[in-house]
């Protein structure tokens, strides 16, 4: 079996934090009882390129678990854990390519190392695996493929409409089980968590800049807020601007924030979110910070240009000097501070998350001679499946529609 990790040492540690991650994944758990006795997944390749963590080494297991031939590469070259990586090789022979700090170059051999796999299925996380097969001349055989994040869905929605989509694509981002948690209370406190454990700065009576209204910004604003941060929004979105107001939120241009912010996190999916005319008004001793799937919504070649200095100060906090004597510290190299800095979501939320990814393989491996090559949504049935198993797990019971209701809901001339 081949691989690349950075030490098959560490798989004791990493053995130990992945029972504790499941601890808390009940649905995955669920799943993978049934993969066990059904084998859904029995003889396909599949490729994944996802943050090596503990979560997702569940979800190896239970894809494997359910007979899937397997290899997974780091979706982001800051994200792997190694000790999760060793313990992938050593005790589940799963082959892995992931190093923490893994350059781009590294970064890309990993992703060809997963693609020689000569993957059935795709399991992606910001699309990086689908972009690859689609630009190589080497000829694939993927009958189709799941994408993780919203930054992957935009890729491949724009390939689907400029008609280059080879094979369909789940969109696991958009199943409501994945997106309302995940995005929202995964990102809101893993990002948090990065901040905290990277700076170890206090956060209340900080004022907390948050660029982008979308799911993920939602999050981190409430848990900023709820840390005791006077809390800035920047938008682009007239709607998302109107919601964020009326959540109780300060909305700006960046422009104006710039000057009074104490922490600025991005969350837009855009690239340039922070560039140079906002650094050039920055406070001295600003954080600055990137919870986006790219490390592209912080311009840190303009930072670069027009800083004299620059040293590591901490563990993933950079200070740069600019030539009037300000300093701003820029978050682990502006890569998901979520996952550079500390461990991603936490399990409870992945759990659901994974469930989709789990589910929408074997929704793949089924149904793909009925699939065109486009991007659909996770199917409803499975969406409330996962809920109601999650809802099981933790011990919450709901109603159910009397005859009557239902009755009423399918009518259009009783209401009076
Ligand atoms: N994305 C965000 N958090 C994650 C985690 N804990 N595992 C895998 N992918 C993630």
């Amino acid at each position: 079996m081949d691989y690349d990790i950075k030490d098959i040492n560490l798989r004791e540690k990493g053995k130990n934090r992945m029972a504790w991650a499941e601890q808390e994944m009940p649905v995955l758990r669920a799943i993978k009882k049934r993969f066990k006795k059904e084998k859904p997944l029995a003889g396909l390749r599949i490729s994944a390129c996802l943050h090596v963590t503990s979560e997702t080494a569940n979800l190896m297991d239970t894809l494997k678990v359910g007979g899937a031939e397997l290899v997974i590469c780091a979706s982001n070259p800051l994200s792997t854990q190694d000790d999760i990586a060793a313990t992938l090789v050593a005790d589940y022979q799963i082959s892995t390519y992931a190093i923490k700090g893994e350059d781009n170059k590294q970064y890309y051999k990993h992703l060809d190392a997963a693609l020689a796999h000569n993957p059935i299925i795709t399991m992606d996380d910001g699309a990086d695996l689908v972009s690859m097969i689609h630009s190589s001349k080497k000829k694939f055989a993927v009958i189709g493929g799941t994408e993780e994040t919203t930054t992957g869905v935009i890729r491949l929605r724009s390939m689907a409409e400029k008609g280059v989509l080879k094979f369909p694509v789940i969109s696991v981002n958009d199943a409501d089980t994945k997106y309302l948690f995940d995005n929202r209370y995964g990102t809101g406190q893993s990002t948090i968590d990065g901040i905290m454990r990277a700076t170890n700065r206090l956060i209340a009576g900080s004022v907390f800049v948050v660029a982008g209204y979308g799911w993920c910004g939602r999050g981190v604003a409430r848990r900023s807020a709820g840390l005791g941060a006077s809390v800035v929004v920047t938008e682009i979105d007239p709607v998302k601007a109107i919601e964020a107001v009326m959540d109780g939120f300060r909305v700006l241009p960046m422009e104006e924030a710039a000057s009074f912010g104490d922490f600025f996190v991005t969350l837009t999916g855009n690239t340039k979110v922070l560039r140079k005319e906002h650094f050039d008004q920055m406070k001295d001793g600003s954080i600055v910070c990137n919870s986006g799937h790219f490390n592209v919504e912080i311009d840190i070649p303009a930072l670069e240009k027009i800083s004299k200095q620059k040293r590591t100060v901490r563990e993933f906090v950079d200070e740069y000097t600019l030539s009037d004597g300000r300093r701003i510290n820029l978050l682990g190299e502006g890569r998901l501070i979520n996952l550079a800095s500390a461990e991603g979501h936490p399990a409870a939320v992945m759990d659901m998350s994974f469930a989709n990814q789990a589910l929408s393989a074997e929704y793949i491996a089924k149904e793909a001679a009925n699939l065109e090559n486009k991007v659909y949504p996770v199917p409803k049935i499975i969406d409330a499946s996962i809920a109601r198993l999650k809802l099981q797990a933790i011990g919450i019971e709901i109603d159910q529609l009397t005859n009557e209701q239902v009755k009423y809901l399918a009518s259009w001339d009783m209401g009076t």
